[in-house]
């Protein structure tokens, strides 16, 4: 029977260096947790790499065992590829272009090489693993130029693209010195997904703009083949999120903070450690509300959980810095001897813990300056089962075009960003539940595996059209 071979940077199990040797644990990060729920359906495979850098070859032959026995291939990258593809071209270069951070990006040839011999990598690797019917299913911009080497070496494969990130304007897109060839990359797939219909017409226009390719109805004229183009926005395992924070797991979860808490009301805020997170301007809003409001004083905390990331590349570090400063001082300026104004933790939480901290707080803030999806803000939607609660949501998270519910606020904007966050604490219940019902509904039915079958119904139909007209 067909299979198909999912393909990303990321693995969703990390394999971390400990005391106690090399141990496993679920990867962080939307890709991963969302995809996490279907992959392992039929007799797929998903081929990646393990996040850590392992030399020996006794150890790869261990991880790749361990990891085949879970219906993953893993690809070892060596650490001048960590540095230079990883940390470089991928997140020192596409990232911040792709987030509107073009300022920070770095353009540097050595760098697009490593790209191009990674991507290189990543295609033997899912050669390997795929047979002639199995369809393929690459993610996200580590892999951008992936499609078209697949396409070289398997003229007649069924290749399907899905990029997690924003697709930006062409504006932005057009300052990279290699725009021609990663759009050329990308061309390689069948079809090609975004998030939303804002960052298909982008590429549209960048194709256009930049190879001269037009379209018609999201199908674009290579001198080849047909390609289609469509918008599928991203859906979690609701029943996962809803069951977990139902349970009495989670209860048990809550009543513990409970006790350390006292009834001091919890604005929830998770993310990776990422400038475009917004986590600075968050923290600044926050202490505006305590400020204009003295009466939240005391009364309200904000429990902030921030993952490390990527925390080998500048921008990263000095954020960490910022944000521990911030976080001192603004838990200097207003704590008393019971209270913590933010309650701020630097690690990863377990998945049963994460669903306590959704089923405990009554707000939300998922405030990033832009964002492909955000999953945690349909994470949190869907832990609410009492619907109880308000989403604080930004405009520029790709979430905000389904959950319009949620307050949707300007993440640049601290003093609306502090009026929305008074505004959620001070809203009748009546109209929390009107708004969690309506985006509940849309998360439910929406959910990652309608994503998937329709993905995939999309892809098989793009292919049989090409077949019909060739
Ligand atoms: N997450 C996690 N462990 C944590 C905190 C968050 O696994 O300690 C997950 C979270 O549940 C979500 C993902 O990381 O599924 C973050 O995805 P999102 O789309 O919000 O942002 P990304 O990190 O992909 O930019
Ligand atoms: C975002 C990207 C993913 C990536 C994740 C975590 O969700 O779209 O491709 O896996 O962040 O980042 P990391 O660099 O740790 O894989």
């Amino acid at each position: 029977m067909p299979r198909t071979i999912i393909v990303s940077n990321r693995l969703p199990t990390k394999v971390q260096r400990t005391a106690d040797g090399l141990t496993f644990q679920p990867s962080e990060g939307g890709l991963a947790t969302g995809l996490g729920s279907i992959y392992r359906a039929d007799d797929n495979v998903w081929v990646g790499w393990p996040g850590l850098f392992v030399e020996d070859e006794s150890e790869q032959e261990f991880v790749t065992a361990q990891f085949a026995d879970d219906s993953m291939a893993p690809v070892f990258l060596t650490e001048n590829e960590i540095r230079d593809y990883y940390e470089g071209f991928s997140n020192g270069t596409l990232w911040p272009t792709f987030h509107y951070f073009g300022q920070l990006a770095l353009f540097d040839d050595d760098l697009w090489q490593a790209y191009v011999a990674v991507n290189e990598k990543f295609c033997q690797a899912v050669l390997a693993q795929a047979g002639p019917d199995d369809t393929i299913w690459v993610h996200d911009y580590q892999l951008l130029l992936l499609p078209e080497m697949l396409r070289q070496a398997r003229p007649e494969a069924t290749i399907g693209f899905f990029l997690h990130i924003p697709f930006p304007s062409y504006e932005l897109i057009r300052v990279l010195p290699w725009r021609a060839e990663l759009l050329r990359g990308l061309l390689g797939a069948d079809l090609i997904g975004f998030h939303t219909f804002g960052y298909m017409r982008h590429f549209l226009s960048a194709v256009s703009q930049l190879l001269g390719l037009s379209s018609q109805h999201g199908q674009i004229e290579t001198p080849t083949r047909t390609v289609l183009v469509d918008a599928f926005p991203m859906g979690i395992d609701y029943r996962r999120y809803a069951d977990a924070a139902a349970s009495e797991a989670a209860a048990a979860h809550v009543r513990a903070y409970r006790e350390g808490l006292k009834d001091v009301r919890v604005i929830l805020s998770i993310d990776r450690l990422d400038y475009t997170k917004g986590i600075a301007q968050r923290l600044r809003a926050f202490a505006l509300l305590l400020e204009r409001y003295p009466e939240w004083r005391g009364q309200v905390s904000l429990l902030m959980v921030v993952v490390p990331s990527r925390d080998q590349v500048a921008q990263y570090q000095e954020l960490k810095v910022e944000i521990d400063e911030l976080v001192g001082r603004i838990n200097a300026q207003y704590r008393s001897i019971t209270w913590t104004p933010i309650q701020y933790f630097y690690r990863s939480f377990p998945f049963e813990e994460l669903a306590a901290l959704y089923r405990l707080a009554e707000v939300a803030m998922v405030t990033p300056m832009r964002d492909g999806m955000n999953l945690v803000a349909k994470e949190f939607v869907a832990s609410k089962a009492d619907q109880r609660g308000v989403l604080i949501l930004s405009e520029r998270a790709g979430a905000a075009r389904e959950l319009s519910d949620a307050l949707i606020i300007n993440p640049t904007d601290t003093k609306q960003l502090a009026e929305a966050l008074h505004e959620a604490l001070v809203m009748p219940e009546d109209e929390q539940q009107t708004r969690l019902a309506n985006m509940q509904a849309l998360v439910k039915q929406y959910d990652v595996f309608a994503w998937t079958k329709l993905f995939m119904s999309r892809l098989a139909h793009a292919k049989a059209e090409q077949h019909s007209l060739a």
